[in-house]
């Protein structure tokens, strides 16, 4: 995969008719020469595979459990996704530290099953309008950097985003210099974490990214990409985004 990388978390949207926008943006991008990768609901996965057939769009699961399988109710493991044609997973969603409670140990033990099911992982840090009000903001990443990676990550199956709380859904973005400080931090820690390879790890940010300020967010430092949410429910917007990084 490009290290320049678009992609899609369409969080708990969609369904079968839904299958027509990824016709659209196979249509729209036949050789985007950047990563393309949509994290659709689980539901969707296996059917979205048959439609992305050889086409340069990769698909990845929202989250996944830690086990291989079993008594999990309601859970999907790492995996599951891999067979039914995800080769990516998103973890550390705010959504789901928030909503399920996911700490940074049990998103560790997530990413290492991701990994030895041989996803590629997004990896998501950020903090709250709280946490940044209180000046904790390069702390609380750090703490999530260091505490989800397993020392052993192979740095080429990895992805990082960064995505504010307080930016996600909101419209609220945080100005050039928010985001270069905390893409050039988390950089530094990839570098001492991962020696040399952790200056190739694509970090994106996410966060309110629309079509309308792509462009400009992608010309920020140590930007390599977004990670969309409502923005890439359509392939209309999600397609002038990708566009824009395509020109960054
Ligand atoms: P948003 O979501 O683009 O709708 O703000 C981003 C995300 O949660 O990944």
């Amino acid at each position: 995969m490009p290290r320049k990388i678009a992609a899609g978390n369409w969080k708990m949207h969609g369904d079968g008719a839904a299958l027509a926008e990824i016709d659209a943006l196979i249509a729209a991008h036949p050789d985007p020469g950047v990563g393309i990768v949509i994290c659709p609901p689980a539901t969707l996965i296996h059917r979205m595979a048959e439609r992305v057939g050889n086409a340069p769009i990769a698909l990845g699961g929202q989250s996944c459990h830690a086990a291989r399988s079993g008594a999990h109710t309601g859970d999907i493991s790492a995996a599951m996704l891999a067979d039914a044609g995800a080769s990516h997973v998103i973890l550390g969603h705010s959504e789901r530290r928030i909503d399920h409670g996911e700490t940074d140990a049990v998103i560790l033990a997530q990413t290492q099953s991701a990994r030895g099911a041989g996803l590629s992982v997004i990896l998501c840090v950020g903090e709250t309008a709280a946490q940044r009000d209180a000046g904790m903001t390069l702390d609380v990443v750090t703490r999530q950097v260091m505490g989800c990676l397993p020392d052993d990550i192979d740095p080429s199956a990895l992805i990082m985003a960064y995505e504010p709380v307080w930016a996600i859904g909101t419209g609220r973005v945080p100005d050039g210099d928010q985001i270069a400080q905390v893409h050039g931090a988390i950089r530094a820690l990839l570098l001492s974490r991962l020696g040399l390879a952790g200056g190739q790890v694509p970090i994106l940010y996410g966060g309110s990214v629309k079509p309308d300020n792509a462009a400009t967010i992608f010309a920020i430092a140590d930007v390599d990409g977004a990670l969309v949410g409502g923005a890439a429910l359509k392939a209309a917007s999600f397609s002038q985004i990708i566009t824009a990084l395509q020109s960054a």
